[in-house]
């Protein structure tokens, strides 16, 4: 053998080594293609590498992923590419909860089950889609307003007139419309506090950062900021300081948001949050167990709720840091 002939046979041996094992012929594999929202946010970021981590080949599947960029017609045209592609399953989180009836027609014409995950559709026919897993996002909501309340009554506040503006995220948002629609019913509970503005940040640490600093030129007296994810608090926080102010436990401003990611425990223990809803984002495999399901002939929960946490700076936040996944 010559020299040439031995290194190429060395360098796929190795090429091969490196390959994942699949003990699933190619033909056996179940196809699921997945509509993502995009990349707006740490939690985010974590939910897409839960159906890349759990969707393998080794694992018995084939994952087409597709990232919306927040928009719904990228959306649709995923789904539509689903369909032509003949996958076994879709999965979709809706950047919104309208507008998917034809779509979904399409699919359920098709054959092809749709699974909805993280977010909802508002739908005449719920026998368009399978099943849905999630948050409850107005319980998260519900008890962000029954935090605060505690909160402001264990520092003495509990009757002071409080000044609160929101930072939503992307309008018509599952999430958005549960946080708003939650903490909107607490607000209802307490006279002292008033509402003084909301406003989109989109979800994204840019847009909550804008939105603050125009609530900070607007408003010289806000007691409470609420961010409907963490990535707009980190935003909120930033123009906060810019604007020469303090926020967090010792802070002129409370800080409150939502997901509880990795990032966020980082700003509760600067001392910069006050606290975190979590919103969990693992569920590549609670979708990846309904499918073995089905694909059983079992039958599936139609709605699904994941139960989840809050997390303040009382608590040894280190140790629960360490713990997390995301
Ligand atoms: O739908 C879940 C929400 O979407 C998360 O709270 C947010 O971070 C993401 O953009």
């Amino acid at each position: 053998m010559n020299k040439k002939m031995v290194s190429l046979l060395t360098v796929s041996a190795m090429a091969i080594s490196m390959m994942p094992l699949s003990v699933f012929a190619e033909e056996d594999l179940i196809t699921v293609g997945y509509a993502q929202v995009g990349a707006e946010s740490d939690w985010r970021t974590a939910n897409t590498e839960s159906f890349k981590s759990t969707f393998t080949e080794e694992n018995g599947y084939k994952l087409i992923f597709d990232d919306a960029q927040q928009k719904q017609e990228n959306q649709i045209k995923a789904i539509r590419s689903f369909i032509q592609q003949e996958v076994d399953y879709i999965v979709v989180a809706p950047v919104v909860e309208t507008g998917w009836e034809t779509v979904l027609q399409e699919a359920a014409d098709a054959g092809i089950p749709v699974i909805l995950s993280d977010r909802m559709m508002d739908l005449a026919d719920d026998s368009l889609y399978t099943c849905w897993v999630g948050g409850n996002f107005t319980l998260e909501g519900e008890t962000c307003g029954d935090w605060l309340a505690k909160y402001l009554e264990d520092n003495g506040r509990g009757e002071e007139e409080i000044n609160i503006v929101t930072i939503q995220g992307t309008i018509g948002a599952s999430a958005q419309i549960g946080r708003t629609e939650g903490f909107g019913n607490k607000l209802a509970e307490h006279e002292n506090w008033k509402m003084l503005d909301m406003q989109s940040g989109e979800f994204t640490q840019a847009k909550g950062q804008e939105v603050m600093e125009s609530f900070l030129k607007s408003y010289d007296d806000i007691d409470v900021v609420i961010c409907e994810n963490d990535n707009e608090a980190f935003g909120a926080i930033d123009a906060i300081k810019a604007a020469g102010k303090t926020c967090g436990p010792d802070g002129d401003i409370i800080v409150v948001s939502f997901d509880a990611v990795k990032a966020a425990f980082d700003s509760m223990i600067a001392g910069d949050l006050n606290a975190t809803f979590e919103c969990n984002p693992l569920h590549g495999p609670r979708v990846a167990e309904i499918i073995q399901k089905l694909e059983a002939g079992e039958e599936v929960e139609k709605i699904q709720y994941v139960d989840e946490a809050f997390f303040d700076t009382t608590m040894d936040l280190e140790a629960i840091q360490a713990e997390r996944a995301y």
